[in-house]
């Protein structure tokens, strides 16, 4: 079993990110060879700020290794620290269709309504991610529901190119999603919209970096709407924004959705939401001052990745190699 995932340095840390993914590679470092990465070569593929983003791929690192992320277990790097990734991602770019990227509803969305206008790497994105987990033979890839499209069209590029090619080279690589409710957490404005980096609105989702009464603050205000809580779970179906409080608090503790009705049966939020704050609270808390220290030491932070980055380097190497044999070159 190897696992393989990565994250965008764009932004920091939201409680999507930290439910849906990296809390789950953190139980996952015990059990598997894990590497994990900074996603900046995919950040290129929207507005590019250097400055910053040279910063956040930084920050980002001491986010993951502050919420759990141990580098004497997974290895961690960045992305472009490695270039079979891009490399491997060219070859790709000559298996994957026109017509399977066509059909990428992050595409749509990231492109809106200017795709003429959308740079071609944000088009062949998914291409790219490909490369980053059939590179390493990854087994499992730890990602929420919103990247299940792309793990599925990395495992269609993986069995085409071992088809076209007559090899047993690339692992069709399997979206490993956590079940319960942290796989899709949404927004804090709009039950109906996921939490991400690129909402407008930072009401919208709790970072990482948020102060305790930020959190409070945020959670106060979050929409919810007058009823009380009902002790069926599939009641919540038309309240999205309350199914969407409950399954947080539910991922963040453990629970079904089910049980921490049970707790809150009949009540309204004004009950509710000071008890999500103090649990939201109680998990980032300990994880931010971390991070402040962490973030410190920018020399300790480059060393860990450049480290990550000579391991990733030797793992992908074969595999490359192999890829270029295929197609007929570097003989
Ligand atoms: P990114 O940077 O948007 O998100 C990182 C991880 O967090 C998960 N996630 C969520 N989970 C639940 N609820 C949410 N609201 C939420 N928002 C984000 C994402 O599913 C992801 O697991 N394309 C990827 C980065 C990537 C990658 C890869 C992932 C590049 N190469 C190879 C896996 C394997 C992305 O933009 O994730």
């Amino acid at each position: 079993m190897r696992v393989v995932s990565g994250i965008q340095p764009t932004g920091g840390l939201h409680l999507g990110n930290l439910l849906g993914a990296i809390l789950r590679w953190v139980r996952m470092q015990d059990e598997a060879e894990c590497l994990f990465f900074l996603a900046d070569l995919h950040a290129l593929t929207i507005d590019v700020d250097p400055a910053k983003l040279r910063a956040n791929v930084r920050e980002m690192a001491a986010a993951l290794i502050a919420s759990g992320i141990d580098p004497a277990k997974s290895t961690l790097f960045a992305q472009s620290a490695v270039p079979a990734h891009p490399e491997l991602a060219w070859i790709l770019n000559c298996t994957a269709r026109m017509g399977w990227l066509n059909r990428m509803t992050q595409f749509k969305e990231k492109s809106g309504k200017s795709r003429e206008g959308a740079s071609v790497g944000l088009f062949t994105y998914p291409v790219l991610q490909a490369a980053d987990v059939l590179v390493y033979q990854a087994t499992h890839v730890p990602v929420g529901e919103d990247q299940k499209q792309h793990i599925e069209l990395a495992r269609d590029i993986a069995l085409k190119f071992n088809n076209d090619f007559d090899v047993e080279l690339f692992i069709p690589p399997e979206p490993f999603i956590g079940g319960g409710t942290a796989a899709r957490v949404m927004s804090l404005r709009d039950g109906s919209a996921k939490m991400s980096k690129s909402d407008p609105s930072e009401q919208s989702r709790i970072h990482l970096t948020d102060s305790d009464d930020e959190i409070a603050q945020k959670i106060r205000k979050a929409k919810t709407d007058p009823e009380p809580l009902p002790e069926d779970p599939d009641q919540l179906e038309q309240r999205p924004e309350a199914k969407n409080l409950v399954g947080i608090m539910a991922a963040m503790t453990g629970e079904t959705p089910a049980a921490v009705l049970q707790r809150f049966t009949g009540q309204g939020f004004g009950m509710f939401k000071p008890a999500l704050a103090d649990a939201t609270i109680a998990l980032l808390e300990p994880l931010r001052k971390r991070l402040i220290e962490l973030r410190q030491d920018e020399a300790a932070l480059d060393a860990i990745l450049a480290a990550g980055a000579e391991k990733a380097s030797a793992l992908a190497a074969p595999t490359l190699a192999e890829a270029y044999r295929a197609v007929g070159l570097r003989q």
